[in-house]
């Protein structure tokens, strides 16, 4: 409604333009109402399990530390300038009868220039422990007890292969998904990706890392205390990578020495190759088939060799470095409580599901898999019957 200025319509414009103007009023009141109690709804919602603010390890804590001081600081600068605002409003209001205006402060050297140095001093606390903090994140650590561990970020799981390990037949060990190191240990993280850019992130340990193809980045983490093996510490892809960027997830075992030495023992007991007149017979023809088109498995025959099966025909054809499998790594795999990279917990019933509709589980792209060009996104459909499928989980059960 035009403001009545002219007094034509004097007798409908006071009571019209007052009630617009309490709308108006009314409506900026709520919105300034709604905003915080919004922002405190939000802090409601409870730390999740992967919070950067509940360290589990010495470089997560000075993340946190870090995190702590600037929190208080920004708290202080808050609380100051809120109440010299308010101060300010409450001195300086207009009085009945004020006829001159109060004293401007503007071009006030002493106040500008203290603008500016409390600013640098504040800046200056905060970066100097920002950057020896970051100073002492990128060392590389040095010792015969650092544990090396080299990571492949894959469209869209993690490899690790534990390079310092090698069981009888001098072969590394590869898993994927699940990481396990030994309490307090340093463990140095060598990586990279074997096809887009990936973040590798475990909160609780340290912060995230990019991990790019055709380049190597690292990363140092640290756990405190053994975690129970139904609560790993919980990670992330932190990079969006495509489809299954969400799904792309890590859990990170955290064991004593002893327990830790009895995984490694675990992981280098052969599993075995099916007997031409077992029972498993079958699964493991269609396993050999179907499955080692893109999973690695390493497995001990009758007479005691371990021969590797898996996609190395497809990956001497792509020529990808890095890569030692297009799917994850099978050979134990009935020692995860995982699969389909950390997200679904291994049962029979969910494996079967998996086998028979990898996407119900796991949303990908398998159509645009081109192993030749070293292209993988997704299991695809294996096109198994149910009954290939429980002979196939059969086998896979033994692999432990
Ligand atoms: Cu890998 Cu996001």
């Amino acid at each position: 409604m035009p403001r009545n200025r002219t007094g034509d319509r004097a007798s409908e414009a006071p009571g019209a333009e007052l009630a617009a103007r309490t709308r108006n009023k009314n409506g900026r009141l709520r919105l300034l109402l709604t905003l915080p109690v919004l922002a405190f709804l939000a802090s409601c919602s409870g730390s999740g399990p992967q919070s950067a603010l509940e360290p589990k390890g010495p470089i997560a804590r000075d993340i946190d530390g870090l995190w702590d001081l600037v929190y208080w600081l920004a708290v202080a600068v808050f609380i100051m300038v809120t109440a010299l605002l308010v101060w300010a409003m409450w001195r300086y209001r207009e009085r009945p009868g004020d006829e001159t205006e109060p004293k401007q402060l503007h071009g006030s050297a002493a106040i500008e220039l203290g603008g500016v140095v409390f600013s640098v001093v504040l800046l200056a606390i905060i970066s100097v422990p920002t950057v020896r903090g970051l100073l002492d994140m990128r060392q590389v650590p040095e010792g015969d007890d650092v544990i090396q561990i080299q990571v492949t970020g894959h469209q869209w799981w993690w490899e690790f292969e534990y390079v310092d390990e090698t069981g009888p037949d001098g072969a590394t060990l590869i898993t994927a998904n699940e990481l396990h190191i030994p309490e307090d240990a340093t463990v140095y993280l060598t990586m990279t990706s074997a096809d887009v850019i990936h973040s590798f992130w475990i909160p609780a340990v340290n912060g995230k890392r990019d991990v790019v193809p055709g380049q190597v980045t690292n990363l140092t983490i640290i756990a405190d205390d053994p975690t129970s093996p139904d609560e790993p510490l919980p990670g992330q892809c932190a990079e969006f990578c495509g489809l299954a960027h969400a799904d792309m997830r890590i859990k990170l075992h955290v064991h004593t020495d002893a327990d830790y030495a009895a995984w490694l023992d675990e992981q280098f007991q052969p599993s075995q190759l099916p007997a031409e007149e077992s029972e498993l017979a079958a699964g493991w023809s269609t396993f050999n088939t179907v499955c080692t088109t893109c999973h690695q498995v390493s497995l001990e025959d009758v007479e005691g060799e371990v021969v590797t099966y898996g996609p190395e025909r497809h990956i001497a054809a792509a020529d990808i470095q890095f890569r030692s499998s297009f799917g994850p790594n099978l050979t134990h795999l009935f020692s995860r409580g995982t699969f389909g990279a950390g997200t679904v917990e291994l049962t029979e019933s969910h494996l079967a599901e998996w086998i028979g509709d990898p996407q119900s589980l796991k949303p990908m792209n398998p159509d645009e898999n081109d192993l030749a060009a070293g292209r993988v996104l997704g299991m695809p459909d294996t096109g198994l019957n149910a009954d290939e499928i429980s002979e196939v989980i059969e086998l896979l059960k033994t692999w432990r």
